[in-house]
């Protein structure tokens, strides 16, 4: 990526779509009919910034609903592995592609393709790839199995100006804590969809979930 294509500093617009969302639901969905109604159950609890992860066969399609059928929702794509599952995802017309790695020609293919994206780092040699394809936003995954909030204050030391968005072992328990952080812009995780209510259709469960959450992570 040259000078004049690398994104902003500090994360740039993608960055301030996320620190606006302050949570990002990482949604696996296994059943297509379901993607519309937990959209909307979670757009309705305040939360609209959505990554429809590629770990099930159902993904595209859900994605693909959730952008026709509930506008009010900003849909991102995650688990993206490869430069095909980036195209896949730009193809369907996703806001933004979140990795939970990044292959050298995975964030070759990400710098080119313009389309926001946050590599995946869970160590300064993958903080200096990502740095190195132009990429000042990165997921931290998994971030309680990775050291915590401890460990991310110290990867800020040698890199002062990367923005994060930790995923993997946040809930409501901890989430105010990571977002407490001046270099945290969001925080992801499963928690705002319960499997099981997924499976049983309780999306009021959903959207109370959310309601809570957005409560409790909003600033003042
Ligand atoms: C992710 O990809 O971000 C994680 O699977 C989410 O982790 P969690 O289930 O611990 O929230």
């Amino acid at each position: 990526m040259n000078a004049a294509s690398a994104p902003s500093p500090r994360g740039g617009p993608f960055a301030t779509l996320l620190s606006a969302a302050r949570v990002i639901p990482v949604l696996t969905i296994e059943r297509r009919e379901d993607a519309v109604p937990l959209a909307r159950a979670l757009v309705a609890g305040g939360v609209r910034v959505l990554e429809v992860t590629l770990r099930t066969p159902v993904a595209i399609e859900a994605a693909k609903a959730i952008i026709a059928e509930v506008p009010d929702a900003i849909v991102g794509i995650g688990t993206i592995l490869n430069p095909n599952d980036l195209a896949r995802a730009q193809a369907l017309g996703a806001k933004f592609g979140i990795s939970p790695g990044g292959t050298p020609e995975l964030l070759k293919a990400a710098a080119a393709s313009g389309l926001p994206f946050a590599p995946g780092i869970a160590t300064s040699s993958d903080l200096m790839q990502a740095l190195a394809h132009g990429f000042d936003l990165v997921k931290f995954f998994p971030a309680e199995q990775s050291g915590g909030i401890k460990a991310l204050r110290a990867l800020a030391g040698p890199f002062p100006d990367m923005r994060f968005c930790p995923t993997g072992g946040i809930g409501e328990a901890n989430a105010a804590s990571w977002l407490a952080e001046p270099n945290v812009v969001a925080v992801g995780g499963s928690w705002l969809c319960p499997a099981s209510d997924v499976r049983s259709g309780n999306w009021n469960s959903i959207t109370a979930i959310c309601n809570r959450a957005m409560k409790l992570l909003k600033p003042a």
